[in-house]
């Protein structure tokens, strides 16, 4: 059965834990959700298959592009797309009208913003009014990186009450679930027990209501992964094998 935004909400409640990863195609977001992935991610992570540093080059139309190849290869899964920098952050109306065309051009059903303070959660506000389900982003956001760099947030107790506080706010102005990235254990729980709506960490402890992580970086074709990922397998390392075996039977004249 698909996954909706109301079913993340019932599995809070029933302590079943949320799963979630990233796609950026079809091929993969197709063994995602064969697997049994509950939510799919097309994240702005796509900046690394498109060769950027960050994630803030990347384009509405680029993230549109690869939402589309995604949806195309989910049948159960929710699929959530983030909405690029600088694609919500200007106004309400330039909200609603990347959120808007991600929601109708892609056939996802939900978009990821990024960011707890009052602007964003006035305009999460007007575009759950308009009948857009919006998943919100506290404690790292990588969008913000040339302010806040790579490093865990939240370490003091006013960095922490300040997360907890954007927290709160954004599930009044009507979030269905939270991404909580980088943040320490003790203050994830906090706002996991605290909120009626799921959390799902990433580099947040084991106490949230579901996990997400990069899925480059758990197959091992990540160049790099951040220090909370784990990685289950190496494909690095095997598509190297395979290549240097293909290219090295091609000279020998093996095959085909
Ligand atoms: O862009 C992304 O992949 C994300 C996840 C890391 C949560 O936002």
């Amino acid at each position: 059965m698909a996954v909706t935004t109301q079913q993340l909400i019932q599995w809070k409640q029933q302590g079943r834990s949320i799963v979630a990863l990233t796609a950026w195609d079809y091929a993969i977001a197709q063994l995602l959700d064969a697997a049994g992935v509950d939510l799919i991610l097309v994240g702005d992570s796509l900046a690394v298959v498109l060769g950027y540093e960050t994630t803030l080059p990347v384009t509405l139309e680029e993230m549109i592009h690869h939402a589309k190849a995604v949806r195309r290869g989910v049948k159960n899964a929710l699929v959530v797309v983030d909405l690029p920098f600088l694609t919500y952050q200007e106004s309400i109306q330039q909200a609603m009208q990347s959120a808007g065309r991600v929601l109708k051009e892609t056939g996802a059903q939900a978009v990821k913003l990024e960011g707890g303070y009052p602007a964003m959660v006035e305009t999460i506000e007007r575009l759950v009014q308009a009948g857009i389900p919006v998943m919100g982003h506290v404690g790292l956001t990588p969008q913000s990186v040339h302010q806040l760099g790579l490093r865990q947030q939240g370490k003091t107790p006013e960095a922490g009450e300040r997360i907890l506080n954007e927290a709160i706010a954004l599930e009044q102005a009507g979030v269905f679930s939270i991404v909580l990235e980088h943040i320490p254990a003790h203050l994830a729980l906090q706002i996991t027990q605290k909120l009626r709506i799921p959390t799902i960490g990433i580099g947040a402890g084991s106490d949230c209501d579901g996990q997400v992580l990069v899925t480059a970086d758990i197959l091992g074709l990540s160049e790099k992964q951040p220090p909370f990922a784990k990685v289950y397998t190496n494909l690095r390392e095997t598509i190297t094998k395979a290549v240097q075996n293909f290219s090295l039977e091609v000279r020998d004249r093996q095959f085909p």
